[in-house]
């Protein structure tokens, strides 16, 4: 086997799905100590502000006890290279939370045991549903009262469409929370009496018969047989062909904070989770293992060190070898440059990258001329594709407080919208600048960015506009009938496609109804 190839297949490369307070960063930081990469668990927040205390914007973050920057974090397990992609969590969540799903080879849903299926977890499994991302589900905070499991896996089923297969099943719950059975290995795993930080073995005990059982649970150890009995018969067996085309999720239940039940998601990703796929272009489709590099950006970030006003691009690397130095191809400006120095992600430091194989993610410093969904060959012209943007939810008016600063406040916003995490919107029928987004956090972000950045004062006020819709049709005439009867909702967004402005949902009905040959997209290929 090639170097290229035995690297490729060693690479895991996934994101967290999950409502806030779920237990991702938690999760996160104990994936990363399981995984070597930290000694003791710390708080990922707390060293994630300290790294970060640099810009203003990032300031804010920080007051506000959230992080809105997804980062990348790799480490080893078991011989393997894992990516984890970090994706922003709270009111922050913008379209770079959508858009680094489009990067990974599979996701983990993290579920708080108490509060079940919450409304950005089936968000973000849309997004997972477009690509058929396998999913890997862990059921969190177990030593905490929370539902019944059996109830929760059927919600799971109803609300998301995805069968669950459990693997382990949880012993007890909240105070009376003793570990999780492993109803393929047939043993149980008892949740160790303390952790300290560290990574703690809990005893495992062989086979459900085992009269230790009886032992140390008394008659919870009946109550666990006949349960196993009624999990075995009712639920989906794991089937691995389901669980890679997208139907079928793993589960698994634990409690991060315990660091309980993180080893085993570890070994999933290793065992089940997909190494580096095949990914599609607009001419076909390349494979991880051909000689040849090439790569996509699907995020881009600005101000990460304050010394250098740039921005970091992020790819991530689709087939062949990056090595530093070497000259690629921007397909879409038809250029050839070169990338002297690259940034890696190794678990919370940012290095120098030596190599990069498939699955990795490479940041590149871009002085603005790189955009998100950038393709990079090695001169062949191909660009890959499903990497969009999605439609914003939300929409401000930019109001300005000098009127002759427009000049500026348009740049800035067009520079800005281009990084992706927000939406540029002109409506034909007067000179208002709408800014779109899916996370309500974007605005004060970009508010304060055109301060730092552009010197130009601005507010978001609310406007009339509840949804956006992209706009195309294949008879020319039909179009311009559209948009001479539409034009008050109409607008150009930053790459000058046409773009439907509605106000209500409602309208949006009513006017697909009125015209069947126009098509409304609710997003759109970059
Ligand atoms: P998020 O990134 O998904 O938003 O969640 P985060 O890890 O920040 O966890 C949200 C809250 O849930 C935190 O408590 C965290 O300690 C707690 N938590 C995470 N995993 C578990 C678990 O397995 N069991 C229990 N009981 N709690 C868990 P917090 O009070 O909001 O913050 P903190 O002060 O503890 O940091």
């Amino acid at each position: 086997m090639s170097k290229l190839q035995s690297e490729t297949e060693r690479r895991r490369t996934f994101a967290i799905i999950s409502h806030p307070d779920a237990g991702k960063t938690t999760l996160t930081e104990k994936l990363l100590l399981f995984g070597g990469a930290i000694q003791l668990a710390g708080t990922v927040k707390g060293r994630k502000a300290a790294r970060h205390a640099h810009s203003d914007w990032m300031k804010m973050e920080q007051q506000r006890g959230i992080s809105v920057t997804s980062s990348v974090m790799q480490f080893p397990h078991r011989d393997h290279v894992i990516n984890l992609l970090d994706t922003p969590g709270h009111e922050d969540f913008s379209e770079d939370t959508y858009r680094t799903l489009t990067a990974v080879d599979s996701a983990l849903m993290v579920i708080d045991v108490a509060k079940g299926v919450e409304d950005r977890t089936i968000k973000l499994m849309e997004v997972c549903r477009l690509r058929d991302t396998p999913i890997i589900t862990f059921i969190n905070k177990l030593d905490r009262e929370g539902r019944d499991p059996i109830d929760l896996l059927d919600e799971v089923e109803d609300v998301l469409k995805i069968q669950c297969a459990p693997i382990t099943w949880p012993i007890g719950m909240g105070k009376r929370f003793k570990g999780v059975f492993d109803l393929y290995n047939n043993r149980v795993h008892l949740l160790p009496a303390q952790h300290g930080g560290k990574v703690q073995e809990g005893e495992i005990i062989e086979g459900l018969d085992n009269p230790r059982l009886d032992e140390l649970f008394g008659s919870m150890a009946e109550e666990l047989r006949e349960e196993v009995e009624l999990v075995r018969g009712a639920s989906h067996a794991f089937d691995f062909d389901a669980y890679r085309s997208g139907l079928q999720t793993p589960v698994f239940f634990g409690s991060a904070i315990n660091n309980f039940g993180v080893g085993e998601i570890l070994d999933a990703l290793v065992d089940y989770a997909p190494a580096p796929l095949p990914r599609p272009t607009d001419s076909r489709e390349v494979l991880p293992t051909e000689e040849k590099f090439s790569g996509f950006v699907f995020k881009i970030q600005a101000n990460m060190d304050p010394q250098h006003r740039d921005r970091v691009a992020f790819m991530r690397v689709c087939s062949g070898v990056f090595n530093p130095g070497m000259k690629m191809r921007q397909v879409r400006l038809g250029r050839d440059v070169k990338i002297p120095n690259a940034i890696t992600f190794l678990a919370q430091e940012r290095g120098h990258v030596e190599e990069g194989y498939p699955g990795d993610i490479i940041g590149l410093h871009n002085h603005g001329t790189i955009q998100i969904g950038d393709t990079f060959t090695m001169g062949e012209d191909l660009q890959f594709t499903g990497i969009p943007h999605f439609a914003p939810e939300l929409f401000r008016r930019a109001r300005l407080k000098d009127p002759l600063k427009s000049k500026q406040l348009l740049k800035g916003l067009e520079q800005l919208s281009e990084e992706g995490a927000t939406q540029l919107f002109k409506p034909f029928r007067n000179n208002d600048l709408i800014l779109g987004a899916v996370g309500i956090l974007q605005f004060d972000v970009v508010a304060q960015r055109l301060q730092d950045e552009y010197k130009v004062d601005c507010t978001f006020e609310p406007v009339n506009v509840a949804t956006a819709r992209w706009v195309d049709c294949d008879d020319p005439k039909m179009l311009e009938q559209f948009k001479n009867k539409a034009s008050d909702n109409l607008a150009e967004d930053g790459a000058g496609m046409l773009t439907y402005l509605a106000p209500t949902r409602v309208n949006l009905e009513l006017t697909i109804e009125r015209w069947p040959d126009i098509r409304f997209h609710a997003t759109r290929e970059h």
